[in-house]
């Protein structure tokens, strides 16, 4: 064995066959003119496709709502103009023999840190709070509530239609759904709010269950979660592992395949004061607890982290001996690449083929073309 060869074992779950474990991670990337895709956002997936990548989720891509998105490039997953652009994309990364699977999105009240875009109706989100003690926007009625989950089924359902591998709704980094799983956005007195994580996740076990109806038993479902917000990155919605149980098994009843577990290093303990500072991820705690596949990600192949990349800070290129080790232990099924993909399409075969001289550097500027 080469020393990279456990990432490319092929994985299988439900109708979903890759031929190995590398992930593009979803990364926002505004190049959707009036939120359509078009040829040059399909050829930026088909690169990825090319080079190797065994599945490729998409940037995220809204809901049928007023205001589900936060930035006016961000690509809708609704109405016949978007999803003939998303048809566009499957197509090309079918041809290049790759496998997709859109990421479903609602921003919530979440204001974009990129652009000052407004939508023209107010934000919505469980309590009318963008973060704790900071307010905007609507708090949802019930009529909302089920409209969004509808929407979320609805797009879904659409992925399959077009020919989509896989769908992955985005519960994490303190969106929508991410805003009821969190006390300091969730103050809600009805059954959508608790004292509890498992009470807050109803809304979340709700849409997957509906997702789940839309699509089908065999259509594998991936969920991104985060304990982070981008509101507070010390915030946790689960500090033990049986909170963590009472978060993610609901979800999983309700019809999740896997869990897309989100940390900004993947190789940082989740509990460490059980099982020490090599202990296992967030990734890895969710296999342990759920038994379903997971997916890790966090700073692979670089030496820092993507919220210093938004502020332009540099990297340099990491090797992943680390990850190797923890694949090797089976800790998690997928690792989920994000920079390193952005300025490399074929980042992947060039780890396969062991050309690690020849990988580009990532560099924030990266984050302006579609390379
Ligand atoms: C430009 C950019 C856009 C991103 N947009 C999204 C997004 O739309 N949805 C999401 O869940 N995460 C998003 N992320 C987070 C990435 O999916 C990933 O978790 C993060 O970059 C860490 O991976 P990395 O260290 O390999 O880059 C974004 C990251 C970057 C750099």
């Amino acid at each position: 064995m080469t020393s990279s060869d456990v990432l490319f074992k092929p994985f299988k779950i439900k109708s979903l066959e890759l031929a190995n474990r590398i992930v593009m991670a979803p990364m926002t990337r505004s190049k959707a003119p009036a939120g359509i895709p078009g040829e040059a956002n399909a050829a930026y997936y088909k690169r990825r496709a090319q080079g190797d990548v065994g599945l490729i989720l998409s940037e995220g891509t809204v809901i049928d709502r007023p205001a589900s998105r936060n930035e006016g490039n961000i690509p809708f997953f609704h109405g016949d103009a978007a999803l003939a652009g998303w048809k566009g994309v499957i197509d090309a990364v079918h041809e290049a023999g790759g496998k997709m699977g859109p990421q479903i999105w609602h921003t919530g009240s979440v204001t974009s840190f990129l652009s000052d875009w407004l939508p023209d109706v107010p934000v919505e989100s469980p309590s009318g709070l963008e973060a704790p003690d900071k307010p905007r926007g609507n708090a949802m009625s019930d009529e909302d509530i089920a409209d969004t989950i509808a929407a979320f089924a609805k797009a879904a359902a659409d992925a399959k239609h077009l020919g989509f591998d896989v769908a992955e709704i985005h519960g994490a980094h303190g969106y929508l759904i991410d805003q009821f799983f969190w006390d300091g956005t969730n103050h809600r007195a009805d059954k959508y709010g608790g004292k509890t994580i498992a009470e807050r996740s109803r809304f979340a076990v709700e849409t997957v269950a509906a997702v789940r109806k839309a699509v089908g038993p065999d259509f594998p479902i991936i969920i991104r979660l985060s304990q982070w917000k981008q509101q507070d990155y010390t915030a946790r919605l689960a500090t033990s592992p049986a909170e963590m149980e009472s978060w993610l098994a609901p979800m999983a009843d309700a019809g999740v395949d896997i869990f897309h577990c989100s940390q900004r290093r993947f190789w940082e303990p989740e509990f460490p004061e059980i099982d020490g500072e090599n202990g296992l991820n967030f990734a890895g705690w969710a296999k342990k607890i759920t038994g379903a596949a997971t997916i890790s990600v966090g700073s692979v192949g670089l030496s820092g982290d993507f919220i210093g990349s938004f502020s332009g800070e540099a990297v340099s290129n990491a090797g992943i001996e680390k990850l190797l080790t923890r694949m090797e232990r089976d800790e998690f099924d997928l690792i989920a690449v994000g920079r390193a993909l952005l300025s490399d399409p074929h980042w992947a075969s060039k780890i396969r083929t062991e050309k690690w001289d020849e990988i580009s550097t990532f560099t924030p500027n990266s984050l302006g073309e579609l390379v």
